[in-house]
């Protein structure tokens, strides 16, 4: 049996072990499920997970940095996703992503409280590359100034549209 050491528990984490009946062989929905609660995955709540599932840590941790679509911290307030794989590559994602970190100030896949960048490994508009997603929402043929309107009309009153409004309105004096 694992020993719990740190006695905090994630309520919601046991409640969803124990709608699985604490069957070890479903670490990986458990895992979904509470991701999809909190928007991560706590320290305390691989710990109940662990403990109920009577798995090790390192075991949970293995599975966790194995699949990059689990969260070890609290989400951005946004999220920009820019695809990467082949396609979108091909029509300049690279670029943009690079240009993207730049101006946002953020590295990619490096989480942020505000503004997080990642890379998707194809977002399913392959034809109209660079494939863009903001909020769950899907763009295509994304440039750079089309990326900062984009991302203007979904970050109101965050860090982004200060950033973006600077750099576009230094853009328009400059033209
Ligand atoms: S390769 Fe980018 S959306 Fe498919």
């Amino acid at each position: 049996m694992v020993t719990l050491l740190n006695t905090v528990e994630d309520a919601a984490a046991r409640a969803i072990c124990s709608a699985h009946n604490d069957r070890p062989d479903e670490l990986l929905e458990i895992l979904h499920e509470v991701q999809a609660g909190t928007g991560y995955l706590s320290d305390e709540a691989l710990r109940t997970i662990a403990f109920a599932l009577n798995i090790t840590r390192a075991d949970i941790h293995g599975v966790v940095s194995f699949y990059h679509d689990y969260k070890r911290s609290p989400p951005a307030r946004q999220t920009i996703k820019i695809c990467r794989a082949e396609a979108c590559q091909a029509v300049g994602a690279n670029d943009l992503i690079a240009q993207a970190q730049k101006i946002f100030g953020v590295p990619l896949n490096a989480g942020g409280a505000d503004i997080a960048l990642e890379a998707a490994y194809c977002l399913g508009n392959c034809a109209l590359g660079p494939a863009v997603m903001i909020d769950e929402q899907l763009y295509g043929r994304v440039s750079m100034k089309g990326l900062q309107k984009l991302s203007m009309k979904h970050f109101e009153g965050s860090k982004a549209k200060a950033v973006q409004t600077k750099e576009l309105t230094s853009k328009e004096s400059k033209s």
